[in-house]
C-alpha cells in the first residue's frame, strides 16, 4: 500500500500529534448508544500513546452550523474515550483553537491525550478556511487522519490541515482504505455487489460505477421494485420510482454491455402495509396484487443469491434487502447476510460492507463479526462506491513533508 502515508512514516515520539477522528456517534440523553467508531480508534491511539506522542483529538459532532451549541459539545465523549483507552485520563479543552486550546496542548506530556471541543462550532471548519486550518495547525507538529467516515467532507480539519503538516493515515483509515481497495479496485473474481435500500434515485452514481467493476450486481430492497417495474413487472402498491423506469433500463443495458449480470428478485414477501404482525404472503413477482406491497425478497430469491455468492470470491454489500426493521421483513437480509458470514468464515469469500443502514442491518442479523470488514462510514463509503475521490484521502496522498 503505497498511495498514502501511514503512521509508520511519521515521527511521533515527543511530538504533538493532531489526530482527526470521527466522534459523530449516535447518542441519546448524553450517552453513547453505539460506540463502534470510538472502539475502532483504539489501535491508532494505543500506538501513538505507546510511542510517546502527545495526542490531540479533533472531531466534529452533529451539524451546529458554525455556532457553539451546548447540546453538541464533545465533552460527553471524554468518558467513553477514557474507557476505550483502558482508563487513561483524557483532558478536554472547551474550544478547538485559540488560547484555551493552545494552553491545553502545551500542557501535554508524552503519552497524554487531549480532546478539543467540536470543530464545527467554528464556521471555518466547513468552509475549509485556511486561517482556521492554520489555527489548528498551530496546536501540533504532525497530523494523522483516522476519520475515514468524514473523508468525503472537504473541511478544514480533513483537507486544509492535512496539507499544512506532515500527514498520514491512522490505522482505522488505513484499514478502511485497504479493504475498499481489495473489494473494489483489485478484487479476486468473481466479485458480487449487493445493493439494497429504498430508492434508486439516491444510488444512481453508485450503480453506474459498480456495473463497470462487478461481475454480478444483486439489486434488493425497494430499489428492486423500480427495476422490476421498468422491465414490465407490475409491482402493485410497492414503493417504486416510476419516473426512473427509463434510467433503470439504461442501467440494465449498460450492465449487460459491461458483462455485469444484474440479479433481480423472482419472488417476494408482500403485505397490505408495513406493520408489525400484518398478514403476509410469499408470491412470484409476476403475481403481485394491485393492493399489496413488496416488503422483502422471497426465499427463492435469497437462496439464489446465496448460491451465486458461493461461487464468488469477493462481496461488496450496501443496503438492506427488505424492510429489516419490521420482522418478518428482515428474513432475506438475515439469510443472505448469514450466508455471506458462513462463506467468509469458511475462507472462500472476502466480504466488505458499509454505508448507512447496512451496518444496522448486519448487526440486526448478528453477523458483523462474520464479515471480513464492516466500514464505520456512511456517506464516505457510498461516495467511494460511486468512484469519487474523497478529499480526506486525496489530501493524505498529496501531503508532503514528514
Ligand atoms: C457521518 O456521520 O456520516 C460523518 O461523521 C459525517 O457527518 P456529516 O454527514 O454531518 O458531514
Ligand atoms: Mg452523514
Amino acid at each position: 500500500m503505497s498511495r498514502f502515508r501511514t503512521i509508520d512514516q511519521l515521527e511521533v515520539t515527543g511530538r504533538r500529534v493532531l489526530v482527526r477522528v470521527d466522534l459523530n456517534v449516535p447518542m441519546s440523553d448524553g450517552r453513547v448508544t453505539d460506540a463502534t467508531r470510538i472502539t475502532r480508534l483504539r489501535p491508532t491511539l494505543a500506538e501513538l500513546i505507546a510511542a510517546g506522542a502527545r495526542v490531540i483529538l479533533l472531531s466534529h459532532y452533529g451539524r451546529p452550523r458554525g455556532k457553539a451549541t451546548p447540546e453538541m459539545s464533545l465533552a460527553p465523549l471524554v468518558g467513553p474515550l477514557t474507557a476505550v483507552l483502558g482508563g487513561r485520563p483524557v483532558a478536554f479543552a472547551p474550544d478547538c483553537i485559540g488560547p484555551v486550546a493552545e494552553r491545553a496542548a502545551a500542557a501535554l506530556a508524552d503519552g497524554d491525550v487531549l480532546l478539543l471541543e467540536n470543530l464545527r462550532f467554528h464556521p471555518g471548519e466547513e468552509a475549509n478556511d485556511p486561517a482556521f486550518a492554520a489555527a489548528l495547525a498551530a496546536l501540533g507538529e504532525v497530523y494523522v487522519n483516522d476519520a475515514f467516515s468524514a473523508a468525503h467532507r472537504a473541511h478544514a480539519s480533513v483537507d486544509a490541515l492535512a496539507r499544512r503538516l506532515p500527514a498520514a493515515a491512522g490505522r482505522l483509515m488505513q484499514d478502511e482504505l485497504e479493504h475498499l481497495e481489495l473489494a473494489l479496485e483489485t478484487p479476486a473474481r468473481p466479485v458480487m455487489a449487493i445493493v439494497g435500500g429504498a430508492k434508486v434515485s439516491t444510488k444512481l452514481d453508485l450503480l453506474g460505477n459498480l456495473i463497470r467493476k462487478m461481475d454480478l450486481l444483486v439489486v434488493g430492497g425497494g430499489m428492486a421494485n423500480t427495476f422490476l417495474n421498468a422491465l414490465g413487472v407490475a409491482v402493485g402498491a410497492s414503493l417504486c420510482e416510476h419516473e426512473l423506469a427509463e434510467t433503470a433500463r439504461e442501467i440494465v443495458a449498460t450492465a449487460k454491455a459491461a458483462r455485469c449480470e444484474v440479479v433481480l428478485p423472482t419472488d417476494a414477501v408482500v403485505a397490505a402495509r408495513l406493520a408489525d404482525g400484518v398478514a403476509t404472503e410469499t408470491l412470484s413477482v409476476k403475481q403481485i396484487p394491485q393492493d399489496r406491497m413488496i416488503l422483502d425478497l422471497g426465499p427463492a430469491t435469497s437462496a439464489h443469491i446465496s448460491r451465486r455468492m458461493a461461487a464468488c470470491r469477493t462481496l461488496v454489500w450496501n443496503g438492506p434487502l427488505g424492510c429489516f426493521e419490521v420482522p418478518p421483513f428482515d428474513a432475506a437480509t438475515n439469510r443472505v447476510a448469514q450466508a455471506a458470514a458462513d462463506l467468509t468464515r469458511a475462507g472462500g469469500l472476502l466480504s466488505v460492507a458499509g454505508g448507512g443502514d447496512t451496518v444496522a442491518a448486519l448487526a440486526h442479523a448478528g453477523v458483523v463479526a462474520g464479515f471480513s470488514y464492516v466500514s464505520t462510514a456512511g456517506g464516505a463509503f457510498l461516495e467511494w462506491l460511486e468512484g469519487k475521490t474523497l478529499p480526506g484521502v486525496a489530501a493524505l496522498a498529496l501531503a508532503g513533508g514528514g
